[in-house]
């Protein structure tokens, strides 16, 4: 599929009619993914408050994993290393176990598999990674999904805004920033990474408030201010939105604001991440460059397998 289609598919995704299925009670939930699988894990971690979530984005489990925790392992491929490491030890802890895959060595690590359709960059089957997690544990309804999807139709046919914000960032040769807040930390964190695989070009995210007790200090300071393109998400709470408000005209910094359509939080939700996905694509037209290539991963895993 090509590319553009592939970021498309992301309202048929979340179509995608299946979860995890009957779980028994459990204390904890460990999440294991890397890229643009683990992604789902850490934008579910932010939504999900009835119990301790951690998601590992590395080869072990913490010390806690056992028979009380729910494991839920991501990889596209199913090929991951660190996701593959990370399940085997949640086995061998005897943790309840969920996978998320489109097949690869993960898909024979677990009983209850969750197989996505295969094809697809991982990072454009986000739809299909994170659905699980949502259908699982949070009570969206069928009317909210039907509505995100016309939203993301409505951005897939009209998207001028995040492709003149591509352009800018194109012709400045700017370094994304990108600034979230709950519940958007990690759809900052997406952007960074959608920069960073479709455009190819280096992108930083951090979050309110956080920030304010770090990155404000060389907002005002640093050298080369110039060199950034600094972003940050509408729909914020007061608290927050005052901040935004107090750190831009104190530190002497212009914010691109995107505004967040939709009503409910899914429509949000996927709304700002699809306007990501689209000022990253566009970054990589204005560049040039092929927008899907990421060869330079393939040869890293590939040289660690010898
Ligand atoms: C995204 C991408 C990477 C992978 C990551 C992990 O398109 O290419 O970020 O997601 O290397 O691989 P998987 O997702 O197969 O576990």
């Amino acid at each position: 599929m090509e590319f553009l289609d592939q970021l498309k598919n992301l309202k048929e995704q979340l179509k995608f009619e299946s979860s995890f299925g009957s779980v028994r009670p459990f204390s904890n939930i460990i999440i294991s993914g890397m890229g643009g699988s683990g992604i789902a894990g850490s934008i579910f971690s932010e939504l999900y408050d009835r119990s301790p979530v951690t998601v590992v984005s590395d080869y072990n489990l913490p010390a806690y994993a056992g028979p009380d925790t729910l494991f839920i392992g991501i990889s596209y491929s199913g090929n991951t290393e660190e996701t593959l490491t990370a399940t085997r030890e949640a086995v061998r802890k005897g943790c309840q176990i969920r996978l998320i895959t489109s097949g690869g060595e993960l898909s024979e690590l677990g009983e209850k598999t969750v197989i996505i359709p295969s094809g697809l960059q991982p990072r454009s089957a986000l739809g299909y990674l994170l659905v699980p997690f949502l259908r699982s544990f949070m009570n969206f309804n069928e009317s909210d999904y039907e509505e995100t999807c016309r939203i993301l139709s409505g951005l897939d046919a009209e998207h001028r805004e995040a492709r003149e914000l591509a352009e800018t960032i194109g012709r400045e040769g700017s370094i994304p920033v990108i600034f979230g807040h709950y519940p958007y930390r990690w759809v900052a964190y997406r952007w960074k990474t959608q920069f960073n695989e479709n455009s190819k070009i280096l992108a930083f995210s951090n979050f309110f408030p956080e920030l304010n007790h770090n990155d404000t200090v060389p907002l005002k300071s640093t050298y080369r201010k110039d060199a950034f393109r600094f972003i940050s998400f509408g729909d914020a709470s007061d608290r927050i939105e005052k901040r935004i408000e107090i750190t831009s005209r104190i530190t002497g910094t212009d914010f691109v604001r995107v505004h967040v359509n939709g009503k409910t939080l899914l429509q949000k939700l996927f709304y700002l991440i699809h306007y990501g996905d689209y000022v990253s694509y566009h970054l990589a037209k204005y560049r040039n460059i092929d927008p899907e290539e990421v060869s330079v991963i393939s040869s890293l895993k590939d040289e660690l397998m010898h």
